[in-house]
């Protein structure tokens, strides 16, 4: 008897979305593993449609699904992906940036991870207008989600076999909101002896990226640096179309490439797939069928390697043709 499909909710949302997200769908394919993706709608077309940027329908699809593929998130990202995040409880945002051999980039050898707290700090929403010249945010943070967070980080690095995990953060500031995430962070690294924990300022964490990003392995981090990081993270790899997220919860997760909707470049059928489609890879892992991420990956990696890939990477073909170059090598 054949398993079970597993039930995928696809959100391609706006801009590259769909593009890259048709790509990815057809490397999945390819796979022939029993996946049921149904496509739901959300975004800025969405709102201009339905007047609604998240329907109901697709949050309760995500809710029902087994994992959850987006694009991108448009004008609307607040509304969307930032509802999708909290109403899935996808407490952690997990973005490996490794480089693609035969990718030109600045930083050819980086293997980082970075663990990004998905649920509270300036992301809270929490601002409020005193006067019409005032306006302040307010960062939350709680010793409940840094310990969650720390722990998500030294046990992914355990069990991927990095050795170092390294907590950015700005205590010498934000004495009381990132003195309380070092204080997490330092309580659960004495569960993990074997791993090197150092602590990193969030401004020099960002030169040391551009200078000598070998020091980091896994880093930890609050949902703004995080943010910010993994942008950087990227550029050293070669750019945003290289880097995949998971958002990661109890319950719930959804897996989106880190670029976004890209208008500029949209229903050109020039976006790169290679976020999207290792997007697609780690869902896969997380399904359980770790020899087909990998499969997937190897794939992709061998395209990349054999110039078979959008402009971006000095590639000539388009998103869709780039897919089936990937495709093909899991045939
Ligand atoms: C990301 C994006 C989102 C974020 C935006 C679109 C709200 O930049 O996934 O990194 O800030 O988290
Ligand atoms: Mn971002």
């Amino acid at each position: 008897m054949s398993p079970a499909a597993h039930r995928i909710a696809v959100i391609p949302g706006d801009g590259i979305g769909p593009e890259v997200i048709a790509a990815a769908r057809l490397v999945l394919e390819a796979t022939g593993l029993p996946l049921e993706m149904r496509e739901y709608p959300a975004g800025d077309a969405c709102l201009a449609e339905r007047g609604v940027a998240l329907p109901e329908e697709t949050l309760r699809a995500a809710k029902e699904a087994e994992a959850v593929l987006f694009g991108a998130a448009g004008e609307t990202a607040a509304e969307v992906i930032l509802r999708l995040r909290a109403e899935l409880e996808t407490w952690v945002n997990l973005r490996p940036a490794r480089a693609l051999a035969g990718v030109d980039c600045l930083y050819p050898q980086a293997d980082l991870v970075i663990v990004r707290e998905n649920t509270e700090c300036l992301y809270r929403g929490l601002e409020s207008r005193l006067t019409p010249e005032v306006v302040t945010a307010t960062r939350l943070i709680t010793a409940g989600a840094s310990r969650r967070i720390a722990r998500f980080a030294f046990d992914y690095a355990r069990r991927q076999g990095y050795r170092r995990v390294t907590a950015i953060h700005k205590a010498n500031v934000l004495r009381q909101s990132d003195g309380l995430f070092l204080d997490c962070c330092r309580e659960v690294a004495r569960d993990y002896p074997e791993i090197d924990y150092q602590e990193v300022l969030v401004d020099a964490a960002a030169m040391y990226l551009v200078q000598d990003p070998g020091r980091f392995q896994v880093m930890v981090t609050t949902n703004l640096f995080g943010d910010i990081l993994s942008d950087l993270a990227a550029g050293l790899i070669g750019g945003l179309g290289l880097c995949p997220s998971a958002n990661l919860g109890d319950r719930y997760a959804l897996f989106e490439p880190v670029h976004g909707s890209a208008p500029d470049i949209a229903g050109q059928g020039r976006a790169n797939p290679a976020a999207a489609i290792m997007c697609a890879a780690m869902m896969l892992a997380h399904l359980g069928h770790r020899d087909q991420a990998e499969a997937v990956h190897r794939a992709l990696a061998a395209a990349v390697a054999q110039g078979q890939t959008t402009p971006d990477l000095g590639g000539e073909l388009d998103t869709l043709g780039m897919a089936r170059a990937v495709a093909e090598r899991l045939g």
